[in-house]
C-alpha cells in the first residue's frame, strides 16, 4: 500500500472504507478520495495509454487542468480520476488514446 499514513504539515481525514475495482481487481479506498489517489494507493500509477505511441501517463497536474489521467469509469470514457470521487462498486479501467478501451 502506497498511502499516505502521517504526514507533518498536512492531516488526512479518512472517512469509511469502500470497495472497487481496477481491471475487475478488488480495492479498497476510502470515501471521499478521488479515484486516482486511490488508485495510487493500491500501487496503481499507470493510469492511461498515449495515443499513438502507447505510453504510459501518470498524474501530472492532479487538479483536473491535462489528460493525463483520463479514464473509463463505470463505462464512461474520459473521467478526469484526479478530482473524481470514488465510490462504492464504481468500475474503472485505463483507456487508450481519446476513449478507446484498452490497457
Ligand atoms: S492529472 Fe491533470 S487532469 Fe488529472
Amino acid at each position: 500500500m502506497e498511502r499516505i499514513l502521517d504526514h507533518p504539515v498536512l492531516t488526512f481525514e479518512r472517512d469509511k472504507k469502500v470497495v472497487f475495482f481496477f481491471e475487475d481487481l478488488e480495492m479498497e479506498a476510502y470515501e471521499g478520495e478521488t479515484i486516482a489517489a486511490a488508485l495510487h494507493a493500491n500501487g496503481i500509477r499507470d493510469l492511461r495509454r498515449t495515443p499513438r505511441e502507447e505510453r504510459p501517463q501518470g498524474l501530472f497536474c492532479a487538479i483536473g487542468k491535462c489528460s493525463s489521467c483520463l479514464m473509463e469509469v463505470d463505462g464512461k470514457p474520459n473521467v478526469r480520476t484526479c478530482i473524481t470521487p470514488v465510490r462504492s462498486g464504481m468500475r474503472v479501467r485505463r483507456q487508450k488514446g481519446r476513449g478507446e478501451i484498452g490497457g
